[in-house]
């Protein structure tokens, strides 16, 4: 026995050295390291899997700070990789679609990225018609991260950290942002973000994850069901910069307040969506208490997948991937077609630093900027 156990300790510490780490509970964690591929310039990039103890998997890099890929099980117990990305990172280097990453500085659009704060008006980089878009060009998501794992015997997690300097991409301060993913044993991928800032600045992440939860990404997502908790929506004008009003949903193709098949409506004769070249808008969450509350949910009728969405978040962007178009391979060499995934992304409103009648997302030396995001996953 005591043989055994010897040899035991001796296998935890050779995963442990070769960059696995378990617990010495019943059920083995892991957080399993690869070199996922090096950029131009010799940089290593590692990809990171986190696995729970339901077996559902989250594999992250430090580029970027996005999930390459999020196995979810259907109602039959088959696990899939629910989520579009690439197997490569020359791929996400170019990539203009922001794959699973981390946004940031700012998520979506500041119109002409231009704004004024405390007297000074700050020119963004311009990535997007006249627009700024996402952070600009080379925003959080094009950005080499530091990493961490933390071991857990329930909730392996992995802690990112980006240092965006005063004046990168246009934006005043140095801000440091943290964000731990963290897979529970509830089969929830958590997101908790962090940031602070050395000067008064606006600061706005999110999380670009496109799930298409049938798991077979040739199809689309016109058949999956939608259900916003939203009362409104801060409608846009035809370059997608938000008009500073609010739109009520009732009686449009914008109602998803209960569950409804996204492809109902979202050809209809209907400005907002001709912009959007369909759903690509705002929702303002009911009930908004800087908690974290529950904000939409996705079903899958052929997979049985059902994810819900909690936030502490304003807003609630719902991006019906629009903007694919066939032209990229992603994983395993499929060409993702239009309206193949989907976007849920947690935020304060597009455009606010224009917008003073939007939640605030200025950023003051001092403060801490938190946010928590969850996506859960269980089947009906
Ligand atoms: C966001 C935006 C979209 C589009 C995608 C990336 O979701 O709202 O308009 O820019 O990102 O392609």
């Amino acid at each position: 026995m005591k043989k055994v156990l010897q040899l035991c300790s001796l296998c935890i510490l050779l995963l442990v050295s070769t960059g696995y780490g378990m617990s010495n509970n019943e059920v083995l964690q892991m957080i399993e390291k690869k070199l996922f591929g090096k950029l131009s310039n010799g940089s290593e990039i590692f990809a990171y899997t986190l696995k729970n103890q339901n077996g559902m998997t989250a594999e992250i890099i430090n580029y970027g700070a996005i999930v390459v890929s999020l196995t979810a099980p259907d109602r039959n117990g088959k696990f899939e990789d629910i989520v579009h990305g690439y197997d490569n990172i020359d791929s996400y280097v170019v990539d203009k679609n922001y794959f699973g990453c981390i946004v940031g500085r700012y998520g979506n659009r500041i119109g002409k990225g231009k704004f004024l704060l405390e007297g000074k008006v700050y020119q963004l980089g311009i990535n997007n018609g006249e627009n700024h878009l996402h952070g600009g060009e080379t925003g959080f998501s094009k950005r080499v991260w530091s990493a961490e794992p933390i071991e857990s015997e329930t909730d392996p997690a992995l802690k990112l950290t980006y240092v965006s300097k005063d004046g990168e991409e246009g934006y005043p301060g140095t801000v440091t942002i943290t964000v731990v993913y963290t897979l529970t044993k509830n089969n929830e991928l958590k997101i908790e973000y962090t940031g602070t800032t050395d000067k008064t600045t606006v600061f706005n992440p999110t999380h670009h994850s496109y799930f298409n939860l049938s798991g077979n990404m040739n199809t689309t997502i016109l058949d999956h069901e939608l259900e916003i908790n939203a009362d409104k929506t801060t409608p846009v004008d035809n370059e997608l910069i938000t008009t500073g009003k609010y739109a009520d949903v009732a009686n449009t193709p914008m109602d998803f307040r209960l569950p409804k098949k996204i492809g109902k409506d979202i050809n209809a004769d209907y400005e907002q969506l001709k912009f959007g070249l369909g759903y690509d808008h705002n929702w303002v969450i009911n009930g908004y208490n800087k908690k974290v509350n529950r904000v939409a949910s996705l079903y899958e009728a052929g997979s049985g997948r059902y994810m819900e969405v909690y936030s502490d978040q304003p807003g609630l962007q719902f991006y019906s991937g629009n903007f694919l178009n066939g032209s990229v391979a992603g994983k395993k060499g499929i060409k993702y077609q239009y309206r193949s995934a989907l976007c849920l992304e947690t935020q304060c409103f597009p455009d606010s630093p224009n917008k003073p009648q939007f939640p605030s997302a200025i950023l003051k030396p001092g403060d801490v900027y938190k946010q928590t995001t969850i996506y859960k996953f269980s089947t009906k």
